[in-house]
């Protein structure tokens, strides 16, 4: 059994670092991606709060073979399967290769709505060898819950997670 138990009254970056410990932790040693993603959507939802989404989509194909992301794992209620490159939050964090930090969803041009009880989002790329192989996904139903210290702690998780998904 895995018990991980983060003290509510961390600071932000104290909390991030426990998460990339825990998560370093569990991965270090699996190769199998899909198992590494699952568990870091579930510590993640354990180490964060006030989230009502947490999870990945990984860089995938259509039927024209062109690239777009394809959902993966994740903690949260059932959400749109895929979302080509340039579209909503995800598919701009992916095609820019760049932090996505939204304060408000409703004022950000394509956001795809998955769960309307969201209110703020952060989406980083991870980037592999120059390419982008997913994004971590975090959505909260508290406008403006994300600050530059959970792009920061975010961003860090996904460096270290790039050769291990
Ligand atoms: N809101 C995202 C879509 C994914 S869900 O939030 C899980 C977007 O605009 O890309």
């Amino acid at each position: 059994m895995y018990d991980f138990k983060p003290d509510p009254s961390l600071d932000p970056a104290e909390r991030y670092r426990q998460l990339r410990d825990a998560a370093d932790a569990l991965t270090s040693t699996e190769l199998d991606g899909v198992a590494n993603m699952a568990n870091v959507a579930a510590l993640i939802w354990e180490f964060l709060p006030d989230l009502n989404w947490a999870g990945f989509y990984r860089m995938g194909q259509n039927a024209r073979g062109e690239s777009e992301l394809v959902l993966g794992p994740f903690v949260g209620r059932p959400a749109c399967i895929r979302i080509p490159l340039g579209v909503g939050v995800c598919g701009t964090a992916a095609q820019s290769k760049t932090t996505q930090l939204v304060e408000d969803v409703h004022a950000f041009p394509g956001h795809i709505a998955c769960d309307s009880a969201s209110r703020s989002e952060l989406v980083v790329p991870v980037i592999r060898e120059g390419k982008v192989v997913a994004v971590i996904d975090l959505d909260s139903p508290e406008p403006a819950r994300f600050t530059g210290a959970d792009a920061d702690g975010l961003e860090a998780l996904a460096q270290m997670l790039a050769d291990r998904i």
